[in-house]
């Protein structure tokens, strides 16, 4: 456990803990655990309000999510109820666990590996991908969002983008040796899937019809087809939240929505995630062998509110290091993102001005202070 006195004066902080200048500190939290590092230094210290145990008050409560089951959307007698549940999960939590998924064991497990080994690269093997430019293809950091956070977060990141992969993958690490080709793998899976459950949540939005041989047919012009997602943008991150010794004053991801339309993430069995739900923070129990699926912005936007994107943070803890790997789903990058036309009409109009991705950066470089809660998505939404 980290200490009790949950605010230390800063003259003994910074007496106890390693000097931390701001290039160490731009160095990221694995690096700064390297040094031996016994308190949590100031720059990452949240105020009280924002601080874990007192965000919103009370005990942690251990939420297990709905699970939907893969297998039972792809058996055409159980895929009308399961897409229900479907609907029903997207609409009340934005969140599940998805079982079954399909993806082989070795895909995951090998991209849980080369994740922990890349993290366990020396500092300079993995500095080489430090970069601002938030076009690169492969960038390695720390915190949320690095340049404007005024509280950083306990958290390192890689984060790899996969469009298209051909020109992508060159510039991914180089080490460990087997990193391209696992993620490579790993990111051609994630993408499939995200492709199937697009096609159950276009379904179960009213907008696609599945016939039972699979193939799908329109109703009518107003109805979407997957082709419209297929040349979509993915990101691959895979976070690292090394153990923290006073972990009640930090926090390893601020309270944040998703940007894009879903997001498959991969945990190992240790808890840090939670979401907002009925007002309350509750930690998200991880499953074995399963993916989260969450509800991001641009879904909220395409189905006109009815799907709602999921606000959720990342909390750390004191005895373990915690990996995960978020797959993250969007339209291609210069699409504009609108709510759907068949679910607008009089009595539903239209919620959320069109968006693109390049308003989102926008977005995201002017903001002042790190993104606390759904507040892209805010920006958008048209008065009700
Ligand atoms: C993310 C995220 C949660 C986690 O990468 O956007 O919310 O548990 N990750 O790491
Ligand atoms: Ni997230």
């Amino acid at each position: 456990m980290g200490s009790n006195g949950a605010v230390a004066d800063t003259n003994y902080r910074e007496n106890k803990t390693i000097e931390t200048h701001d290039q160490y500190l731009q160095e990221g939290v694995r690096h700064l655990c390297e040094r031996g590092l016994t308190r949590v230094p100031t720059k990452y210290i949240l105020p009280k309000e924002e601080r874990p145990n007192s965000a919103m008050g009370g005990e942690t409560t251990i939420l297990k999510l709905p699970v939907i089951d893969f297998t039972r959307l792809q058996d055409s007698s159980s895929r009308s109820q399961t897409l229900n549940s479907l609907a029903k999960a997207c609409e009340e939590f934005g969140i599940f666990q998805l079982i079954n998924h399909g993806i082989k064991d070795e895909v995951i497990s090998t991209m849980t590996d080369v994740s922990k080994r890349f993290f366990d690269l020396p500092f300079e093997e993995r500095s080489k991908y430090m970069s601002n430019d938030i076009a690169s293809p492969a960038r390695y950091g720390t915190s949320f969002n690095q340049n404007n956070d005024a509280v950083f977060c306990w958290r390192d990141f890689l984060k790899l983008s996969c469009n298209p992969l051909s020109d992508s993958v060159p510039f991914w690490p180089s080490s460990p040796v087997d990193l391209r080709e696992t993620v490579v793998n790993y990111s051609k899976s994630t993408n499939f899937l995200y492709l199937m459950m697009m096609e159950a949540v276009l379904e179960s939005l009213g907008l696609m019809k599945t016939t039972k041989s699979s193939s799908t047919e329109k109703i009518d012009t107003k109805t979407s087809s997957l082709e419209e997602f297929e040349d979509g943008s993915q990101l691959i991150v895979v976070n690292c939240y090394p153990a923290c010794p006073e972990p009640e004053l930090t926090l390893g991801m601020p309270p944040h929505s998703d940007y894009g339309i879903l997001t498959l993430l991969l945990q190992d069995q240790v808890e840090g995630l939670q979401i907002q739900h009925q007002g309350k923070w509750v930690t998200v129990e991880p499953l074995p062998n399963s993916f989260i699926v969450n509800v991001g912005d641009h879904l909220e936007i395409f189905s006109n509110g009815r799907y709602k994107s999921v606000l959720h943070r990342v909390v750390v803890n004191s005895s373990k290091s915690r990996i995960s790997v978020a797959s993250l789903h969007s339209l291609p990058f210069d699409a504009v993102v609108r709510p759907s036309p068949k679910l607008v009409d009089e009595a539903n109009p239209t919620r959320y001005r069109d968006t693109d991705f390049a308003n989102f950066l926008e977005y995201i470089a002017s903001c002042d202070h790190q993104t606390k809660s759904k507040s892209f998505l805010e920006s958008r939404k048209l008065t009700d």
